[in-house]
């Protein structure tokens, strides 16, 4: 796979090869399985950007686990209490569940600190995220993940999953924006 990428407009160097993304994801997976050693995990991966990431874990997980995908959007209410969160594709009760968030990045923090408090007042056992990516040079909400695959510098990303205006998910390695253009 190319050193750089170019997607719509913009430059992306190649930060880390599939080979690094699966071996951490190894890694993760096995700590996951001897957190939850004995347990029932049920897993909420957050589309679009965390299917790839989702799946890859999966399969290095032991123990028994469901898998439901969900989708976010944030709107303004009507009442000065600001942005709500609305969770579709939830399917299962997470009453008593093990819950693990799985998220493609952690950026500002924003997304999971308006999700964490709307999915811990239906009651999961516990709940816990498990995220691709941080960069916490970007981070605006105290949000930590109890899984994270990689920190990163604060730039934007694209491939395993995440994507630039829609393109840039199916790429298996991990590219960072660049302002150079490729030497040839
Ligand atoms: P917050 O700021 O809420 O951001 O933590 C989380 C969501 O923002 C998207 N995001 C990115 N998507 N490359 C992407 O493709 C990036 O570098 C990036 N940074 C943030 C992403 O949808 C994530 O779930
Ligand atoms: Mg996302």
């Amino acid at each position: 796979m190319a050193g750089t990428v170019c997607i719509h407009d913009l430059y992306f160097r190649r930060l880390m090869d599939g080979d690094a993304i699966a071996t951490r994801v190894r890694t993760l997976g096995e700590e996951v399985s001897r957190d939850y050693a004995g347990k029932r995990l049920l897993c909420l991966a957050i589309l679009n950007g965390s299917f790839i990431f989702a799946a890859d874990l999966l399969r290095v997980i032991s123990m028994e686990v469901d898998i439901c995908f969900i989708r976010l959007s944030s709107y303004s209410g009507a009442d000065s209490t600001g942005k709500v969160t609305t969770i579709f594709g939830l399917t299962e009760n997470i009453a008593q569940r093990h819950v693990l968030l799985i998220e493609d990045i952690i950026d500002t923090g924003k997304t999971l600190h308006e999700l964490l408090p709307v999915l811990h007042e239906k009651q999961p056992a516990s709940l816990q995220v498990a995220t691709f990516l941080s960069k916490p040079g970007a981070r605006r909400y105290p949000i930590e993940a109890s899984y994270t695959g990689f920190t990163i510098p604060d730039q934007f990303v694209v491939g395993y999953g995440l994507d630039y205006n829609g393109l840039g998910r199916n790429l298996p390695d991990l590219y960072i924006r660049t302002t150079e253009e490729p030497q040839e």
